[in-house]
């Protein structure tokens, strides 16, 4: 039999599921149809989608169990107008002076620019942190480990957990976020990883045409 650190608990989460390929490709099928949206409705969404997913989201692996992420969950309107309006300001700073000529190109296709309707017309927005340092139950605080891959994961989960209930989601990621810290009065432990914004999308639904690279371009096989 085998010995485990006592720390140590036994799972069953992993049965030989009999049709693995058909439900990998179906779940690839589903995943294949998410699209950043950047027009939503005023369709209110059920809290208790958002709140699974961010539990789900809560549920990735992280460095050393640290589980670095914060997410700062936005639906009311005035704090929505106040992260459009400095969202905004940081934006046209980009389009009119930081961004390079090649940037700009590059982003061409998408036709964004400095405004930015959907943060305060989406339902909600998703404010998501990486913590450098994480509390601990008694209030003190402990250093985190790969905080910004990790949350980054925690992100992927966000988005596809959301994707898999039919919420639409944009990740919007404004350069430098610091402004979100001011709006949720967050300290600087607190570092912005991007807004997530979430709703249901405005109809119809229009989304540039873009392609996906192919398998071969993406991986090899060793
Ligand atoms: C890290 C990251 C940052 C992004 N930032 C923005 C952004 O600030 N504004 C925006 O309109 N789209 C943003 N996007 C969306 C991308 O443009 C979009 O994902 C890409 O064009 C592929 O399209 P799709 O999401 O519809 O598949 C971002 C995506 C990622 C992953």
């Amino acid at each position: 039999m085998e010995v485990f650190l006592n720390n140590h608990i036994e799972i069953q989460h992993y049965p030989n599921e009999p049709d693995a390929v058909a439900v990998s490709s179906e779940f690839r099928e589903k995943m294949s149809k998410r699209r950043s949206i950047r027009h939503f409705s005023s369709q209110p969404v059920d809290r208790e989608i958002i709140l699974n997913a961010i539990k789900t989201a809560g549920s990735a692996p992280s460095g050393a169990n640290r589980q670095p992420w914060y997410f700062a969950l936005v639906t009311t309107q005035s704090v929505k107008e106040k992260i459009r309006r400095a969202a905004e300001q940081v934006e046209q700073e980009f389009y009119d002076h930081k961004a390079t000529e090649e940037w700009l190109n590059d982003l061409k296709p998408f036709d964004t620019n400095s405004v930015k309707p959907y943060l305060s017309e989406a339902p909600a927005l998703i404010a998501v942190f990486s913590r450098s340092l994480c509390e601990n139950e008694d209030g003190s605080r402990q250093r985190s480990y790969y905080p910004v891959e990790s949350t980054g994961i925690a992100t992927g989960f966000l988005l596809t957990a959301l994707h898999y209930a039919g919420l639409a989601t944009l990740t919007h990621t404004p350069k430098p976020m610091f402004f979100l810290n001011e709006v949720l009065e967050l300290d600087k432990t607190y570092r912005p990883f991007m807004i997530v914004v979430t709703g249901y999308p405005k109809r119809p639904i229009k989304v540039p045409k873009i392609t996906r690279k192919l398998l071969h371009q993406i991986m090899d096989e060793y």
